[in-house]
């Protein structure tokens, strides 16, 4: 009976750390293994006309394989659910010293094509390039304030 209580215990206790674990924002200033777009695509910005509220979905929910959040948060800061695992870290769109250097149009790039020896998988197959657009939009005016 003690021991059963005990166990239940030890298995809160370790469920919440392992929670907290997870919970955590990656570091800033962050390292940023991911190489730069081709600086004609770098330029290019077409957040004007996207669709910002579209985008929170894709993020948030409908993303192939998984919903951006999963790795990157639902805060934006790199700490989503299997972000803890990956290394390099997902990026934390939160942390503006290393975002500055971030153009919309590298991120449209690298979520397009993905980024080579990272967790960051293309979806160039499965988002248009207008929904692209439009979850750039959402990660630039949510998280990169
Ligand atoms: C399996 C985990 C995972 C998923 C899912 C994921 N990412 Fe990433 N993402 C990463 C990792 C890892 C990096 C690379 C970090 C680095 O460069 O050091 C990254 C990098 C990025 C970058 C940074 C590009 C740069 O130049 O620094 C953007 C933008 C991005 N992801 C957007 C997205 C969007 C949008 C989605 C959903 C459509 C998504 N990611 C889904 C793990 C993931």
């Amino acid at each position: 009976m003690k021991k059963a209580l005990i166990l239940s215990v030890m298995v809160i206790f370790s469920l919440v750390a392992v929670g907290s674990v997870f919970a955590k924002p990656a570091k800033c200033p962050q390292p940023r293994k991911t190489k730069a777009a081709p600086g004609s695509i770098a330029k290019k910005d077409k957040t004007k006309k996207a669709n910002a509220k579209n985008g929170k979905k894709i993020f948030m929910k409908t993303a192939k394989p998984m919903a951006c959040k999963m790795c990157h948060g639902p805060k934006g800061d790199g700490g989503g659910k299997l972000g803890a695992a990956l290394k390099p870290a997902p990026r934390n769109f939160t942390c503006a010293a290393t975002m500055k250097k971030v153009s919309a149009g590298q991120m449209f790039h690298i979520i397009k094509n993905g980024s080579k020896g990272t967790g960051m998988v293309a979806h160039g197959k499965t988002l248009k390039d207008k929904e692209i657009w439009d979850v750039v939009k959402y990660i630039r005016t949510t998280f990169m304030k």
